[in-house]
């Protein structure tokens, strides 16, 4: 190869300037566009709180006027529920490409930065990928239960609860940013996963006395279980959310909502048991520690555990009973439709209530 001469490094090097020319005019106008785009989402934001506020009060205002209607005006009035309802579900489906603030949670544990996922798309593998670490999480849980029911080594048992430590803990940070990004995951299963990862917590530095013997056994069977559990509720999420998307996507038509439905309460017959099986072994895991904390070698770990396995069992069957019955409510399939339509254009979604083509 030819040493290179002096003139054709100038030349390279000016042929370079001409081009970071055009990289600066490109770069000029990404910057713009940036800037069009905040100025745009802070007017959507803006438009977005105006409809809500305007539809609370004229939501109050039809509340009051309702007794002294006659049928005709309000059967008006019934009309322009559904179509608040509508709205608000449209209204949330705008909030859904519009940046959010973080909730105090994350801003404690990340700081300032911004979470919120701008596209449906990745919002869908963001929540898909959670789906999936909890599975390989539950996996790695069930081996490490059974390889602690057949050996008994503090360091092995220590190993697992430090890891149940870590898995619940980012459980909580991983649910704060789907719900910043727009889930509908109710408080209580948040909350849970933080006593969970504070019981973790305590049973990290339980000592190794002949009361944590006497529960070690049943607890890694508990912690089969749930893994086992776990790995049901995985299919039927994977299941709703692959569902959804189709039913969010304009021109599938092989799934409706009726589809969905059905499919749904196929999963839940299969899954609703075996989760309740669990809430019992819960109140089981309380009475346990409950009567174990009367024992010469307990520790304070244990009656605060026993709360704990009561506060979550309690916790557990409680919202699981309120989530079934709101799905009984016609209400729920009404907003499952709201929500679908909000995703889709008017036309597409006339198409979809037209065409019921049934299949799941
Ligand atoms: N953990 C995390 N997210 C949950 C959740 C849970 N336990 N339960 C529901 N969600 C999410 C859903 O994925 C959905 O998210 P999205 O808005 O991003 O789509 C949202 O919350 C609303 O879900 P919802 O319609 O209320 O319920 P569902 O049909 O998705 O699930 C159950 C209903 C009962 C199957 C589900 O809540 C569940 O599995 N609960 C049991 C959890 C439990 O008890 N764990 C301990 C094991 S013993």
């Amino acid at each position: 190869m030819d040493p290179p001469d002096i003139e054709s490094v100038l030349k390279d090097w000016e042929d370079l300037s001409v081009e970071y020319k055009d990289l600066e005019i490109l770069n000029r106008q990404y910057q713009e566009k940036l800037e069009e785009i905040s100025e745009l989402q802070e007017k959507c934001l803006k438009g977005i709180s105006h409809q809500k506020y305007r539809i609370g009060i004229i939501k109050q205002a039809s509340k009051k006027l309702r007794k002294g209607l006659d049928k005709e005006l309000v059967e008006r009035l019934d009309t322009v529920e559904k179509e608040e309802e509508q709205r608000l579900a449209q209204l949330y489906e705008m909030e859904q490409i519009l940046p959010k603030q973080n909730g105090r949670y994350l801003k404690i544990i990340l700081g300032n930065v911004n979470v919120s996922i701008l596209n449906k798309n990745d919002k869908f593998k963001y929540k898909d990928e959670y789906e999936k670490f909890k599975l390989v999480l539950s996996g790695i849980g069930f081996l490490m239960s059974v390889l602690n029911l057949i050996l008994n080594y503090r360091a092995v048992e220590l190993a697992f609860i430090f890891l149940l430590v870590w898995y619940y803990c980012t459980l909580t940070i991983r649910e704060s940013i789907l719900k910043v990004n727009g889930s509908r995951i109710k408080g209580w299963w948040r909350l849970h996963h933080f006593i969970s990862t504070a019981a973790a917590g305590i049973l990290l530095i339980w000592p190794d006395t002949t009361a944590w013997q006497l529960f070690r056994t049943q607890f890694m069977w508990f912690n089969a279980y749930i893994s086992f559990v776990q790995y049901l509720q995985f299919v039927y999420q994977q299941g709703v959310l692959y569902r959804l998307k189709a039913l969010g996507e304009r021109h599938n038509m092989d799934i409706t909502i009726e589809g969905f439905h059905s499919w749904m309460w196929r999963g839940l017959s299969f899954l609703l048991p075996t989760l309740f099986i669990g809430y019992f072994f819960q109140l089981y895991n309380a009475y346990t520690l409950y009567k174990l904390s009367y024992h010469p070698t307990a520790t304070w770990h244990v009656p605060v555990l026993a709360v704990m396995f009561f506060i979550i069992f309690w916790g557990n069957i409680r919202t699981t009973g309120i989530v079934v019955f709101q799905k009984l409510d016609s209400k729920d399939r009404a907003k499952l439709q709201y929500r679908v339509m909000g995703q889709r254009d008017s036309s597409a979604s006339k198409n979809q209530e037209e065409k019921p083509k049934k299949t799941n």
